[in-house]
């Protein structure tokens, strides 16, 4: 059972319970940090100049910048559609929107920018910790995304609700990743002759994988936490969503 056959009775049915938008405060704030990030993150990609990239590319691997720069194209795809897909109001009153917006996130944003992601991670220039970190996160990023995508085609909606709540939480731990990065950074610098012994290599690469392993867990705990506390959206009841995809109930 798909959005499209649950039809407009299920939209009806959840306006009328809807929140309006202003009284949903977190959106603003989201919407205003996303496009912050994206206005200091893409403008050195789009000019599609390997000197002007924030990353190194290693020298033996020529396939890294045009993969960076489609990884950083797709996440700002996914970063854009995610605000709309997270937000109540916009999900209640325009169902075909969500499921169009749903489509292009992920499959021309989370699957081309998770799998570009994949391989930026195996050849990163930062050192074995981020490695590591990138790696798991690549791969939760993408199987959380498709179990949800799987979830909605199969019509299980309060499964596909909580596995998109882990891929919009791994997708936003970006934007975390840069308030982390500054703060390790800060905490770090002053220990570069003690903890470090003057070796910048481990300094950036103990500073780059403590940033990753903190803000991708962070978030996606952060997520699992809202999940458990509100196992079903408290304005919007699903019982019917229940009933349709099991084939249950009146
Ligand atoms: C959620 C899963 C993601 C993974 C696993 C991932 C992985 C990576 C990797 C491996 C790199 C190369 C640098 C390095 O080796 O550390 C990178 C760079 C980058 N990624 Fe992602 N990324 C993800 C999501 C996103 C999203 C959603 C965006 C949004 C636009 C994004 C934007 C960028 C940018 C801008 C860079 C270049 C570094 C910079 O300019 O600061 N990434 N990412």
């Amino acid at each position: 059972m798909t959005y499209a056959e649950l039809g407009p009775d299920t939209a009806d049915q959840t306006n009328k319970t809807s929140v309006r938008w202003w009284r949903r405060p977190w959106i603003v704030p989201l919407a205003f940090l996303i496009v912050a990030f994206l206005t200091f993150s893409l403008p050195p990609y789009l000019s599609l100049d390997p000197s002007r990239s924030r990353v190194p590319a290693p020298s033996d691997f020529p396939l890294y910048y045009p993969l960076l720069v489609l990884h950083v194209l797709c996440g700002s795809i996914a970063l854009c559609c995610v605000v709309f897909q997270i937000w109540p109001w916009f999900r209640n009153h325009h169902w075909t929107a969500h499921r169009r917006i749903g489509r292009t996130y992920v499959l021309a944003g989370v699957l081309p920018g998770g799998l570009a992601g994949l391989i930026l991670a195996a050849n990163t220039p930062f050192g074995p910790v981020i490695k590591v970190s990138s790696l798991l996160m690549a791969l939760l990023w993408l199987g959380t995304t498709v179990t949800g995508f799987v979830m909605a085609r199969c019509g299980r909606f309060v499964e596909h609700r909580r596995w998109m709540i882990r891929s919009f939480a791994l997708t936003c731990s970006i934007i975390l990743n840069r308030f982390v990065a500054v703060t390790v950074f800060l905490v770090l610098e002053p220990q570069q002759k003690t903890t470090f012994a003057g070796n910048e290599t481990w300094f950036v690469q103990v500073t780059a994988g403590i940033t990753g392993w903190l803000s991708w867990t962070l978030t996606l705990l952060l997520a699992e936490w809202w999940l458990e506390r509100r196992p079903y959206p408290a304005d919007r009841d699903t019982s019917h969503l229940v009933s349709v995809s099991t084939g249950k109930g009146g």
